[in-house]
């Protein structure tokens, strides 16, 4: 009998002026972009934890720590796709990812597509393993405020 294992991976990034909006490798056109070391996709990190997390293998900041020149403005998408050859590396194979962006504006739904697309490529899955939505926080708190985006995911693997 296969062995399946879940893991589960939140995130937060600060919204600032002049910074690009990267979710899950996909720019999208915003008046504000989001905060950090790396090209700081909130979404990416989410599933990245959550891949890590499936294997208990640590977190981001272990593998990546944002002390660490070379993640300077780096592709988060890296970070995912060595998170999955981490996996793989134990024996298991990913073989669903759900996530939620939480994120007042733009309106991110033409982008789903796209994003979903980038992500199974990443992670070798077809689309219909792949699954994002999105949420706003209905004006309340950092999020609903504009100030921040939030994001969640779960990934489930399956022992290969
Ligand atoms: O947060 P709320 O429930 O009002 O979101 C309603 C719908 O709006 C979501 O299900 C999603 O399809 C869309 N949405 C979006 N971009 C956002 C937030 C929500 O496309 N930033
Ligand atoms: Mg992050």
């Amino acid at each position: 009998m296969s062995e399946y294992r879940s893991g589960l991976g939140w995130d937060v990034h600060r919204l600032a002026p002049g910074r690009p909006l990267i979710l899950g490798g996909i720019t999208i056109p915003s008046e504000l972009g989001l905060e950090g070391h790396s090209d700081a996709d909130v979404l990416a990190h989410a599933i990245t934890d959550a891949l890590l997390g499936a294997a208990a293998l640590g977190d981001i900041g272990l593998h990546f720590p944002d002390s660490d020149p070379r993640w300077k403005g780096a592709d988060s998408l890296r970070f995912l796709a060595h998170a999955r050859e981490l996996v793989e590396q134990r024996g298991f194979r990913v073989v669903h990812v759900d996530s939620t962006v939480i994120l007042e504006r733009p309106k991110l739904k033409d982008y789903r597509l796209a994003i979903r697309e980038k992500l199974a490529a990443t992670l070798g899955l077809a689309l219909d393993r792949v699954s994002v939505k999105f949420k706003t926080a209905e004006n309340v708190g950092p999020v609903g405020e504009g100030r921040s985006a939030e994001a969640q995911a779960i990934v489930t693997v399956e022992r290969a």
